[in-house]
Order: structure tokens, then C-alpha cells, then sequence
């Protein structure tokens, strides 16, 4: 079996999809290569990540991963949804194919523009080193 039963069962029923209107902050990113596009929203209330929601225009485990993420980030305080990453995200679905590691990849930058987002729109310092871009040329490949 190529998936586990997590990702099929993000897949086929994801978590906190869907448009927020009054979004604190909103990260779009994009994979130039397979052309899938993610967008995340963030609902921040003193410093705590309230609300999440999803739109994954793209593969399947782009959409578990996302959703995942979204279970991942929910009630945490916004600098530990920074530290989220993608590794975390595919162990959390019990795995992802070595060729679909990349999904999750923008499960991770997609939170991370987010935050950076609700940041910049607050004008809340932050260190930029925590939003350089990832440089994974395996997940990216
Ligand atoms: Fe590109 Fe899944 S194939 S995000």
C-alpha cells in the first residue's frame, strides 16, 4: 500500500478546509514543478494560534499534509507552529512516498508565510533566518 491509512483518511475527509474572511494572517505558496498551490489562514489571539483554515488546490498528499498541518498548529502558541516542519507533518501521517515528501513541504511554508503574514501585518519583529527559504533540494526535487 502506498499510503498509509492517515493520509487516505485526510485525504478523503481533511480537517479545517475552507476560507476565513477575518484571517490574521494568510500564506499563499506554490510548487513551481507540479504546479500545486496551498493556502493557509490563521486566526491569532494572544499569541496563540485560535483558528486554521485550508485550500489546497493540488495532489492528494498535498491536501493531507495540509490538513494535518492545520490539526498540527490549532491552540498552539504561533512561535511553536514555527517550528512545525515537514518531517513532522509526514511522520504525523504515518509517512509519505520519498516522491511525495515535497507535499508536505508546502504544508510547512505554507504556515510559515502565514505567521510571517500576521506578522509583517502587525508589525511584529521576527528573526528572518526562521523564514529563509527551504532549502531542501531533496523534498524540492
Ligand atoms: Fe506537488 Fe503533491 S505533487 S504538492
Amino acid at each position: 500500500m502506498l499510503y498509509s491509512e492517515k493520509v487516505m483518511d485526510h485525504f478523503q475527509n481533511p480537517r479545517n478546509v475552507g476560507k476565513m474572511d477575518d484571517a490574521d494572517g494568510i500564506g499563499e505558496v506554490g510548487n513551481a514543478k507540479c504546479g500545486d498551490i496551498m493556502k493557509m489562514y490563521i486566526k491569532v489571539s494572544n499569541g496563540v494560534i485560535t483558528d486554521v483554515k485550508f485550500n489546497t488546490f493540488g495532489c492528494g498528499s498535498a491536501i493531507a499534509s495540509s490538513s494535518m498541518a492545520t490539526e498540527m498548529i490549532k491552540g498552539k502558541p504561533i512561535d511553536e507552529a514555527l517550528q512545525l516542519t515537514n518531517k513532522a507533518v509526514a511522520e504525523a501521517l504515518d509517512g509519505l512516498p520519498p516522491h511525495k515528501m515535497h507535499c508536505s513541504v508546502l504544508a510547512e511554508e505554507a504556515v510559515r508565510a502565514a505567521v510571517k503574514d500576521y506578522y509583517d501585518k502587525n508589525g511584529i519583529a521576527y528573526n528572518p533566518e526562521d523564514f529563509r527559504e527551504n532549502s531542501c533540494a531533496h523534498c524540492h526535487e
